[in-house]
């Protein structure tokens, strides 16, 4: 790599983990995590960190400058059930922080970019089983519309400039270390606190709600894939459809009831079951496994295995 990597929005639930990643793989110094806010101790003690927000271009390019920074990966976004509350305010971060980066791998002030998109990018006229790579995209979500409006602009930038920017559309990502930012597959986070803490979870999505999700470790794994790959191998410049699982709050409930026979589930569906009912179930990924390899590692099981494992540690810790 020429340069060092830059991560805007690092102290959220995915940028935390990436970075950490990252720092592992390339060395710490080499990684240079911003937010608006500071991050776990883990993050804040293990490299450089540098307050910023990803809508000040001039503060950004400062960073690119003093840092020699050749890779950016843009995290920082307002997720889907927040941006339901703030629309503009939402549309403009989603946007404005990516046509930043995007103008200054454009200018060559970096080389390589990655930008999650979500399938939120989906909407309810999408076939909803096994939703192909190419396929009808009318997102009714202002979080899935500005997500859809980024792949086009991603796609645009490679085309028309050569700028090497890379994407993934994320499922739900399921993980422990830090909480969620107000996404509407949460759920299937807060269940485990609740099931560890309390026995009991009354979920915010109806039993039947199916929808695409991963566990962390595989999306960190997809996300490093996909950067490393040679240019070639990657041929999709909008985003690239990821999945791993599928599954509703009744099958979560009773892989984790395999684990805590005790535990219940109650459901009291809000404002979020709205968002769910227009997003895909599942999701067609074939086109990343062969372009680039991309393979998940972890099953319902295992999962929840580690969710179980991982909170619990964490209750330990905070008592
Ligand atoms: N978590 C998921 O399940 C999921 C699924 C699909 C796509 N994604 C996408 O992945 C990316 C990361 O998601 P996440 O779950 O880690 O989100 P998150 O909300 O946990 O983290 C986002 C981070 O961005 C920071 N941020 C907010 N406004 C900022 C600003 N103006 N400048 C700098 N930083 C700012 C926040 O402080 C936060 O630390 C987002 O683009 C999101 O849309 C996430």
């Amino acid at each position: 790599m020429a340069g060092k990597i830059l991560i805007i929005g690092a102290c959220g639930q995915i940028g935390t983990e990436l970075t950490l990643k990252l720092r592992d793989l390339y060395g710490n110094d080499q990684v240079v995590a911003s937010d608006i806010r500071e991050g776990s101790e883990e993050l804040m003690s293990s490299g450089p960190f540098e307050a910023a927000d990803a809508t000040d271009a001039t503060r950004i390019e400062a960073l690119i400058d003093q840092y020699n920074i050749s890779e950016v990966y843009l995290m920082a976004a307002m997720l889907s059930a927040t941006a339901e509350k703030a629309p503009m305010k939402a549309w403009n971060l989603n946007m404005d922080s990516l046509f930043h980066i995007l103008n200054f791998a454009k200018d060559k002030k970096i080389e390589k970019v990655f930008w999650p998109s979500s399938i939120a990018v989906f909407g309810p006229t999408t076939p909803k089983n096994d939703t192909p790579q190419t396929t009808i995209m009318e997102p009714s979500t202002v979080y899935g519309i500005s997500k859809q409006t980024g792949e086009r602009w991603c796609e645009y930038f490679h085309d028309k400039y050569g700028v090497d920017v890379r994407s993934l559309r994320y499922p739900g990502i399921i993980s422990y270390k830090t909480l969620p930012g107000g996404g509407t597959t949460d759920y299937a986070i807060e269940i485990f606190h609740e099931a560890l803490k309390n026995k009991a979870y009354t979920s915010f999505l109806a039993e039947d709600t199916g929808l695409p999700m991963m566990y962390m470790d595989d999306a960190i794994k997809a996300t490093v894939d996909i950067m490393e790959a040679p240019s070639e191998k990657i041929k999709v410049r909008s985003s690239y459809n990821l999945s791993a699982l599928s599954f509703t709050p009744k099958v979560l409930a009773e892989a984790i009831q395999k684990e805590i026979p005790e535990f219940k589930i109650s459901y009291e569906p809000d404002f979020r079951q709205k968002i769910a009912d227009s997003w895909p179930s599942s999701i067609d990924d074939s086109q990343a496994r062969v372009d680039w390899q991309w393979k998940h590692d972890f099953d319902m099981q295992s999962l929840v295995k580690e969710m179980l494992a991982g909170v619990s540690e964490q209750l330990k810790t905070t008592k």
